[in-house]
């Protein structure tokens, strides 16, 4: 397994200038349309407070202070209201700020609420194929950390980006009526500048695609490293998973590093440049002030209003990083969304009223991946009642089957009936829990033995009493401190896998489905355990359809039909003693087994 070169097709590069994209951002933002309209208009008070700031200075300097011909107490009247004025406008700015804050949190909460409920809502309703197919750190990524991204660009971006951009045009406009020339020499930097920051949105689109790929190399390092731990510490692997992470986080240190440089370079550029127009205009507008072709309040106020100008472009900076992690975030996101991996439901599905009662396979093929065919023209027929048992080598393709019969998947050719109705006319609800597998690990909810049982469903004491003990839980269950409500799982006792297995059969019978699989269920437990799983296997099988794979000799034994699948095909099918005559796989696999107990070991019913 090559770690470093993995998972670098997570590299998505956007380009902040991917029309379909803000089309459909637009449309997940569209239902808040009231609410955006208000902060665009609150965007546009606080723009003409701050544009009107500047004048007033203009207007205080020309008119009253250094005006000759009035008196000082006129002057101080004049100055007086218009300090008012300036008071007023800076208030009206605040409050208008404030509202807008409120409007866009509160806007991009909704957002984003509404957004991840889709997505988990979405995500749910996949098919089980998409799930081996994404790790599931990305998976928590999407519905985390991209949700966020996205709602950090609606709050802190978007409406700025609106914001300043008027904000430029309205400066423009003010200075080119202010004095033309002044705002033309002014214009000269323009051009150098519009370079500058086309070369670095390039620049750093590059160094910021880099960063991703090699933090997404890292966490899918930590992930798979910290989940096979246990192999990992027992073949000594340590120093050398350390060394290989080394790599990967020297790469993640020099591309930020990188991008540091990058931004290091531009910000003081926008400086000089802002320092360059600064000269240009106290050069020429002073010259003008000596011609008396030109006012000191102007060039006040021009010299703030070009603070004013120059302060979004440093910004441009740091809002760029944002837009571009968004638009990363918003392409998987829309990607996760349009994935179209649901199981397809008949328009009218169908509740049988009975409890389904026999299974059929006819000519069943299916493959998880194209061309590697996991099981080929597969038929059998279980009356209701009766048991059948799968046996055959690792991979033979035998949860496959499973699998198909609980339509995780559908197959590609023939058709699987149970009941006598083909699973893809059934309600998948009303399939799946007509369905009880138990299989090799038990999931274990948080909680107390009886929730674990009932899983949510009410149950009532006596009725607990006797599955319990119809599962051989009674002797564990009554040494427990609190006895059925005892709490397990996490933060609470830890069972043994036995216990585990034992449990599982208790939810089946809680549960009293129609139709009971057993898939290497008791592939590791002790000889003692064994017996008591071998009497909760016969208490869950009672009057129950049930399917038994790989199991315990016994229990196959007494099957009514015995299928031995290899390679994906029913390679013989019949009961023990048939196949025991024939002479083929089976009895191959039985020999070998009861080879092994003479020995004395236990020995599962096969190597699967
Ligand atoms: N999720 C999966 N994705 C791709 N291939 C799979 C998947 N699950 C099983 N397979 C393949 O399908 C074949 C049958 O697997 P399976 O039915 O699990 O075998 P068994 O249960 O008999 O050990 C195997 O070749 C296996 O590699
Ligand atoms: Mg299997």
């Amino acid at each position: 397994m090559n770690h470093e070169e993995k998972y670098t097709d997570d590299d998505y590069s956007v380009r902040m200038s991917d029309l379909r994209l803000w089309r459909k951002l637009l449309g997940f933002i569209a239902p808040q349309w009231r609410w955006v309209c208000l902060a665009v208009f609150l965007s546009l008070v606080i723009t003409c407070t701050s544009l009107v700031l500047p004048r007033l200075v203009q207007v205080g300097l020309d008119h009253y202070i250094l005006a000759g011909h009035m008196d000082t107490e006129a002057k101080m009247r004049g100055i007086g209201e218009l300090s008012f004025v300036f008071l007023l406008l800076v208030s009206v700015g605040f409050v208008a700020n404030f509202l807008q804050v409120l409007v866009l949190e509160w806007t991009g909460q909704r957002t984003m609420h509404a957004l991840r409920q889709r997505l988990f809502s979405h995500v749910m309703n996949l098919n089980l194929s998409f799930f081996h197919s994404i790790p599931v750190g990305k998976l928590v990524t999407r519905l985390t950390n991209d949700v966020q991204n996205l709602y950090e660009m609606f709050t802190s971006v978007i409406i700025t980006l609106f914001n300043d951009g008027v904000r430029l045009v309205g400066i423009l406009a003010i200075l080119f009526w202010m004095n033309w020339r002044l705002a033309l020499i002014l214009s000269a930097t323009f051009p150098i500048m519009l370079v500058i920051t086309l070369w670095f949105g390039r620049l750093s689109r590059n160094a910021f695609r880099r960063i991703r790929a090699h933090l997404a190399e890292i966490n899918a390092f930590i992930q798979e490293s910290v989940s096979g731990i246990t192999v990992i510490q027992l073949f000594l692997r340590e120093a050398d998973l350390g060394r290989r992470f080394g790599r990967l986080n020297d790469r993640y240190r020099d591309a930020a590093f990188y991008q540091i440089h990058v931004f290091g370079i531009f910000v003081p550029l926008i400086e000089v440049m802002n320092s360059i127009a600064m000269a240009l205009i106290v050069w020429y507008g002073g010259g003008e002030i000596l011609r008396q072709h030109m006012t000191i309040g102007v060039l006040a106020a021009f010299i703030s209003y070009m603070r004013l100008f120059f302060q979004p472009l440093r910004e441009l900076s740091q809002k760029y990083t944002i837009v571009q992690s968004a638009m990363t975030s918003a392409e998987r996101i829309f990607d996760l969304l349009e994935v179209r991996d649901s199981l397809p439901v008949p328009e009218k599905s169908m509740i049988p009223r009975n409890a389904p009662g026999s299974i059929e396979f006819s000519g069943v093929r299916f493959e998880y991946e194209p061309g590697r065919p996991a099981i080929r023209n597969v038929s059998f027929f279980v009356n209701a009642g009766e048991t059948l048992a799968i046996v055959g080598a690792t991979g033979s393709g035998k949860t496959t089957i499973v699998n198909l019969l609980e339509r995780f998947y559908d197959p590609l050719d023939g058709c699987i009936r149970v009941g006598g109705e083909d699973l893809r006319e059934l309600d998948l609800h009303w399939l799946r829990e007509q369905i009880g597998l138990v299989m090799q690990d038990v999931f274990i909810v948080p909680g107390s033995i009886r929730e674990n049982i009932a899983l949510d469903r009410p149950i009532s004491e006596e009725r607990l009493e006797r599955i319990v003990s119809l599962s051989q839980l009674s002797g564990f269950v009554k040494n427990l401190p609190d006895g059925p409500n005892t709490r397990i799982g996490e933060g609470g006792m830890n069972l043994s896998a036995g216990q585990k297995q034992l449990l599982a059969f208790a939810r089946v019978l809680a549960r009293d489905p129609g139709i009971l699989i057993l898939d290497e269920a008791t592939a590791n437990v002790d000889t003692e355990t064994e017996m008591l799983i071998e009497r909760a296997i016969q208490a869950a099988m009672a009057h129950r359809t049930s399917i038994v794979i790989a199991h315990r000799l016994s229990t196959i034994r007494r099957a009514d039909r015995i299928l031995v699948m290899d390679g994906g095909r029913i390679v013989e099918q019949g009961t023990h003693e048939e196949l025991m005559q024939a002479g083929g796989l089976y009895q191959h696999l039985q020999t070998l087994q009861n080879g092994f107990s003479h020995v004395g070991e236990t020995v599962e019913a096969e190597a699967g």
